[in-house]
């Protein structure tokens, strides 16, 4: 059975109830797992009210702001939790970000400063998480990141998106391959097309999720709560032996050639 009574699992990556994030929160409460949430703050503090809100039913014993591109606050995030929990058991990487112009038209036009955007925000993140994670994770751990076929193949207007997701698959197996000694298992999961805030900063998202719906086995995509399921099943002792990998939660979209 699928438990994770008394472990303890920072998700990271709510903006609102449409995030993939939301849906892996939901399934990690329903296993039993102790919750830690962080948001991205504004100026205004909207986001801290929304997804405090949206939140509560979960009863999250922490709820940090946590930028990934302000050290400050990833030092004080993870600081917060060896205060508070003691121990780290899972994180939940689930987050990204490109500039809207370099989601649509041609890739050749991506600029710099895109470019090293997306890649920070994106990949280098799941670095800079596991590095704070890992001396939290005492008693071994699991580390999942969402991802999207992008990374592997060509999706019109993903552009420098792709990019990103590549490298963050090469994290995936890179950050395995160390942490694993400490029998902290690293992997990620390519989701099939969902509408969310993030996606639809992509060109053209909902031609994707129709054409998904059309060809895919499944014949359709899938939900958030469908991919919470596989990142809760990663974060229990049912994946003991599962590290590196690239999960397909993608109603089967991934394995047909045309
Ligand atoms: N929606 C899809 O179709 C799809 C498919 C496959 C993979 N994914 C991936 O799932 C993850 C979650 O995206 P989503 O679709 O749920 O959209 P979303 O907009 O709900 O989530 C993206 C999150 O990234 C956060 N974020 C952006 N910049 C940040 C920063 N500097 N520091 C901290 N957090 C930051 C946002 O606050 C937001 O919570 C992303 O990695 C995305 O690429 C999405």
């Amino acid at each position: 059975m699928l438990d994770l009574t008394g472990k303890n699992a920072l998700v990271t990556g709510i903006a609102n109830n449409r995030s993939i994030a939301w849906g892996i929160a939901q399934q990690l409460h329903k296993a039993g797992a102790n919750l830690g949430i962080t948001y991205l703050p504004d100026e205004r503090g909207r986001m801290e009210k929304k997804v405090a809100e949206l939140t509560e039913p979960l009863t999250p014993s922490l709820f940090l702001p946590c930028n990934v591109q302000d050290d400050e606050q990833i030092k004080a995030t993870f600081d917060r939790v060896k205060q508070k929990w003691g121990k780290l058991d899972s994180l939940i990487h689930c987050l990204a970000f490109a500039n809207r112009d370099d989601l649509t038209g041609n890739f050749s036009d991506t600029s710099r400063q895109g470019f090293n955007t997306a890649l920070e925000i994106s990949a280098y993140s799941l670095v800079q998480l596991a590095q704070a994670a890992k001396p939290l994770m005492v008693d071994g751990g699991s580390i999942v990141t969402l991802t999207y076929i992008g990374g592997v193949r060509v999706v019109p207007n993903y552009n420098v998106m792709g990019i990103a997701k590549a490298a963050l698959e090469m994290n995936v197996r890179y950050l395995a391959s160390e942490l694993g000694p400490q029998n902290i298992r690293v992997n990620g999961v390519s989701a099939g097309p969902i509408r969310t805030l993030a996606s639809s900063a992509v060109g053209g998202i909902l031609d994707m999720i129709h054409h998904v719906e059309a060809v895919a086995p499944l014949r359709r995509t899938v939900t958030q709560l469908e991919v919470g399921n596989t990142a809760a099943f990663l974060c229990s002792d049912l994946a003991s032996g599962v590290t590196g990998q690239i999960i397909y939660v993608d109603a089967g979209y991934g394995i047909m050639g045309m």
